[in-house]
């Protein structure tokens, strides 16, 4: 690839990862936009956007989307360049690391970009802009296939997690913009739903007060959680299962029992995007 002429749109921030953290990311990605990278008649091209001080997560991210499509490539992209020749040993058939920011330096549209805990140091001004210029190098789908909940084409995943990936929230988008919503976390771990607030991406962290829907969303999913108490003693999957069940009355849920399983609840962003 040309040596680049122009600044990495962004600023680097801290560069915290760890080995495994984003699993939980990692296996919704491949379960639920499978099927379209199989679908791509040409090989899919990923991108781990901001992989951090260690290439662990980028390395993860391509095995298990290998796993739904064996032809992917991933690009590991960096805005601090000491990060991207740490991560140069690491390089194998399919995978790089490239110095860039959100203008996303690969050659043509993507399958998908992953961005973990990067907008996180950003302010909430700054996430429209950067969704949409995501958004932008993403590849096209079918219209028909796209639209509240559904996704179309290319993918966007920003979201952000705890330091051991235990609490995830993430935002997926199309070129069409913002999707949906997935809880995911490991059950053991959680005193109740709302516990996940202090992960909500850039776009809601802030908007987890009264008035805005996701606070609505999580004091109904407590509530819900606190009268599938006697279901804990067949475990807190089973008391997850039956929680979701009874929001699913009230919220638009794009998924079912077989992610619930997992810890994982998927929301129509509508329904939980910020007010005005
Ligand atoms: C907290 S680390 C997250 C690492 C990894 N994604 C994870 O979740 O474990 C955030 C990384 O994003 C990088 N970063 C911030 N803005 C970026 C941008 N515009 N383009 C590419 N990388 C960026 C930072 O330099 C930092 O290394």
């Amino acid at each position: 690839m040309a040596p680049r002429t122009t600044r990495p749109v962004g600023t680097p921030t801290r560069g915290t990862t760890n080995p495994n953290r984003l699993r939980r990311m990692d296996r919704w990605i491949a379960a639920v936009h499978g099927p379209a990278l199989r679908r791509s008649p040409e090989p899919p091209v990923a991108v781990d956007l901001g992989y951090g001080a260690a290439p662990w997560t980028a390395v993860e991210l391509l095995a298990r989307l290998r796993t739904a499509d064996p032809r992917t490539r991933l690009y590991g992209i960096e805005i601090e360049p000491a990060r991207v020749e740490a991560a140069k040993p690491y390089e194998h058939e399919g995978l790089s690391f490239l110095h860039g920011g959100f203008e996303v330096p690969v050659p043509g549209q993507v399958s998908l970009i992953r961005a973990a805990n990067v907008l996180r140091q950003y302010d909430e001004e700054q996430v429209a802009a950067v969704w949409q210029r995501l958004c932008g190098r993403l590849a096209p789908g079918d219209p028909a296939g796209a639209g509240p909940g559904r996704y179309g084409g290319g993918l966007l995943v920003e979201g952000t997690c705890d330091e051991i990936g235990r609490r995830h929230v993430w935002v997926a988008l199309d070129r069409g913009g913002p999707r949906t919503v997935t809880f995911a976390t490991r059950l053991g771990s959680l005193d109740r739903p709302s516990d996940l607030a202090e992960r909500l991406p850039k776009a809601l962290i802030h908007r987890n007060v009264p008035g805005e829907p996701v606070h609505a969303f999580l004091r109904d999913f407590d509530r819900a959680w606190a009268a599938a108490a006697p279901y804990a003693s067949l475990g807190a999957r089973q008391r997850w299962i039956r929680a979701v069940r009874d929001l699913a009355a009230d919220w638009p849920l794009t998924d079912g029992p077989r992610r619930w399983r997992q810890g994982e609840v998927t929301v129509r962003w509508e329904a939980l995007a910020p007010r005005g």
